[in-house]
């Protein structure tokens, strides 16, 4: 009986452990939020300005509603949408998680 204190502890330590990092893997909630502000000016303020309203290349993307742009990506994504200049986008939607998609579109709309 002596020698089991000190074996219970560290076992319900791992345990906890290895409890919470289930719980963590499980829970959608726990994975980290996009940061989109920061997205968007690595990979589309480039072509699309700072401010979403260049328009040399597309239309602007400044102005979309959070629905339209999501369409517009998911579109992309799925190679549906697009003009004659749509492969680029294609290649960078599909690099983009939907959670990606959903986050830069809450931007965008605040643009
Ligand atoms: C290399 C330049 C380039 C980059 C970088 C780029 N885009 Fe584009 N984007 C374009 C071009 C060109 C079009 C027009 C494509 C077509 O003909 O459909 C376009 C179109 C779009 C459209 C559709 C606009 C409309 O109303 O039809 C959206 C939305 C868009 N881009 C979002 C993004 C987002 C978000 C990113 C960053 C993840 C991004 N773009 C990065 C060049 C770029």
């Amino acid at each position: 009986m002596k020698l089991t204190l000190p074996l219970i502890l560290p076992l319900s330590l791992a345990l906890s452990l290895a409890l919470g990092a289930t719980a963590l893997a499980a829970d959608p909630a726990a994975t980290p939020a996009v940061d989109a502000p920061a997205l968007y000016k690595a990979k589309c303020a480039s072509c699309h300005g700072a401010d979403g309203s260049k328009t040399i290349l597309s239309k602007p993307v400044k102005g979309l509603s959070a629905e339209d742009f999501r369409k517009k990506m998911l579109g992309y994504k799925a190679k549906t949408y697009g003009g004659s200049k749509k492969a680029g986008m294609e290649k960078l939607a599909a690099d983009l998680s939907d959670a990606d998609i959903k986050g830069l579109a809450a931007f965008v709309a605040k643009l």
